[in-house]
């Protein structure tokens, strides 16, 4: 199953609201499409959006747009992951949006196995590794960042052992990176984000591996609850790395510079479509944390395991 494709000039999005529940295709003509798709999250995940906002250069081509217009709107779309100003950055170098968006497209594959391949030789035969948030295939093209360590480290038969953090407000521990566990057959279990510092101080967690939507001077942003799964892990000794390609690097900032999203407080009142407040709570939604440089072990990319900086 894809995460996106480009079809007949259109663009294929997996829509991630609706998983595991069902599986549908929203199909996107316009780059406007593109960008209220990102927007709700039908399509989540730094290296996924980059290469969806590359496909909306090209819709925003094919139409006859205008492209310095698109890429402000399309940048705009969500402001943590690099990969979006990125991506639509290349395209506007480029002779053609759609061969570059297909270029881009090919290479978030090939990354991700190279990456893949290189974060499984920290893994270990028999080890329990733990994972925040979905950095996996349905965050990328295909094969995903952290989700492809364990991959990688599964295909070589190593004995891998995943528990997922659900990743409130909107579970893409529980309903995204579980299944993909499921479908791969690698035994996964599913806590709740607050369980995961107390299964550390048990012993029970070999290595955390997370992705990233931003790699910055001073340390990494990630999904909101990173920090505390960090912080816990250091407490504790256990290792714990950041899977992420280089299109997630930015070295113009200091990662205390860049914008955090906050999102709507709705994710926050309400659980599986039922109130979870009183009316009227007030609510703050941040959606990325960022972990200090000191607490990250490694940073696992395609070239190689990196210090941070
Ligand atoms: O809000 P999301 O679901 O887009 O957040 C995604 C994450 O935090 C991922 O860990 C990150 O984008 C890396 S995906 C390979």
């Amino acid at each position: 199953m894809k995460t996106l494709y480009w079809k007949d000039d259109q663009l294929y999005l997996l829509d991630q609201t609706l998983l595991p529940c069902e599986v549908e295709y929203l199909v996107c003509g316009t780059y406007q499409d593109v960008i209220v798709a990102i927007k709700t999250m039908v399509v989540r995940g730094a290296p996924a959006i980059g290469v969806s906002a590359a496909f909306a250069m090209a819709l925003a081509e094919l139409s006859g747009e205008d492209l310095q217009k698109a890429a402000e709107e399309i940048k705009a779309a969500r402001p943590t992951a690099v990969n979006l100003a990125w991506a639509v950055d290349r395209v506007l170098k480029s002779d053609s949006a759609v061969d570059e968006a297909l270029e881009m497209y090919q290479e978030d594959m090939d990354t991700n196995r190279a990456l893949g391949k290189n974060g499984a030789s920290v893994i270990n035969d028999g080890d329990t590794v733990l994972t925040h948030c979905n950095a996996g295939a349905l965050a990328c093209v295909d094969y995903g960042t952290a989700l492809g360590v364990i991959r990688s480290a599964h295909e070589e038969g190593k004995n891998i052992n995943v528990i997922c953090d659900e990743t409130r407000p909107v579970l893409q521990g529980a309903r995204l990176s579980v299944w993909e566990m499921q479908e791969e057959g690698i035994p996964v279990q599913l806590i709740v984000d607050g369980a995961a510092g107390r299964l550390m101080q048990e012993g029970e967690v070999d290595k955390v591996v997370i992705g990233a939507d931003r790699v910055a001077k001073g340390g990494v942003a990630n999904k909101i609850g990173s920090l505390m799964v960090a912080l816990a892990a250091n407490r504790f000794g256990v290792p714990f790395y950041v899977a992420a390609p280089k299109s997630t690097f930015d070295y113009q900032n200091s990662i205390y510079e860049i914008e955090i999203e906050e999102r709507d407080p709705e994710e926050v009142l309400s659980f599986a479509g039922c109130q979870a407040a009183p009316l009227g709570t007030e609510v703050r939604n941040p959606s990325f944390d960022i972990v200090p440089s000191d607490l990250i072990t490694g940073i696992i990319t395609e070239k190689g395991i990196l210090k941070p900086f």
